[in-house]
């Protein structure tokens, strides 16, 4: 079935861009799910826990929308890269990060995202965005931006599988379930060199180890949105754990808590 484009576009700098509900048919909504009211599930972690891979294939299942929030930090890296643009130089990045106007194109599965009108999505994983990402990210304004559009993006999807660092802490702090992933230092690395090595990218699982051991420290240390485990979710150690086990694992909780909520 060809995609269902809302009346609504965005008309920015750039020029008029699909705006975020561009819809696809949704698929059916599990039986088990409410159909009448929001269902936001948080999945936050480390990297290397497999929450994208997790939160898609659960979203996929639960017939939910999926909203990786890693992308939009990625893509406002991608942004400042090909600016110049530093932290040293925080304002001028933030600006040139809302007039990128960053969104998703919801037709594509996973949904496409897009800077100035223009996909990211093969740009977002390379090694020159995963070495800045985490200081950009940790820009208190360019955070309150993104915690903006993640809730206006929940306004318009509001039966959304959502993950990154803080969707249960601080960005949807009432979400009914929240997961919270973890795994050894070790497994989450060699994880991280497999889905590089199959996107046919260079992968040393040493050197990731090294950068996920300090994408940790920077990403739970910083003052605004820190990682942190929030003390109402839910925490899966999947660290011997199969992604069809975590993924069945989470099913199955979401199905208990919705039917209790
Ligand atoms: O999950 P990921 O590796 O794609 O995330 C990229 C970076 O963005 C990572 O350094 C953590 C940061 N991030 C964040 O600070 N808050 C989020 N909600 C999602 C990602």
């Amino acid at each position: 079935m060809a995609a269902v484009p809302s009346s609504t576009t965005t008309r920015t700098a750039h020029g008029a861009v699909p705006h975020v509900e561009v819809r696809t048919p949704r698929r059916p909504l599990h039986p088990l799910l409410p159909s009448d009211k929001p269902i936001i599930v948080t999945i936050d972690g480390p990297a290397g826990t497999g929450k994208s891979s997790v939160a898609r294939l659960l979203a996929r299942r639960l017939g939910l929308d999926f909203l990786d929030t890693g992308a939009m930090y990625r893509a406002a890296a991608v942004v400042a890269i090909e600016r110049g643009l530093g932290v040293d130089r925080a304002a001028e990045l933030v600006a040139a990060v809302v007039d990128a106007d960053l969104h998703f194109d919801w037709s594509a599965d996973p949904p496409d995202i897009l800077a100035s009108g223009r996909s990211v999505s093969s740009r977002i994983r390379g090694g020159d965005v995963t070495a800045v990402v985490s200081p950009i990210a940790g820009i208190p304004a360019l955070r309150r931006h993104m915690v903006r559009k993640q809730r206006l993006i929940a306004a318009q999807h509001p039966r959304l599988v959502t993950e990154g660092r803080d969707q249960g802490s601080v960005v949807f702090p009432a979400a009914p379930v929240k997961f919270y992933l973890d795994a050894a230092p070790a497994t989450r690395a060699r994880r991280r060199a497999d889905q590089l090595r199959e996107a046919g990218l260079d992968a040393d699982a040493d050197a990731l180890l090294a950068d996920i051991t300090e994408r940790d420290r920077s990403d739970s240390t910083r003052r605004e949105g820190p990682l942190i485990k929030p003390g109402d979710a839910i925490v899966v150690d999947t660290t011997s754990l199969s992604l069809e086990g975590v993924v069945g694992t989470l099913e199955r909780l979401v199905l208990e808590r919705m039917a209790r909520a």
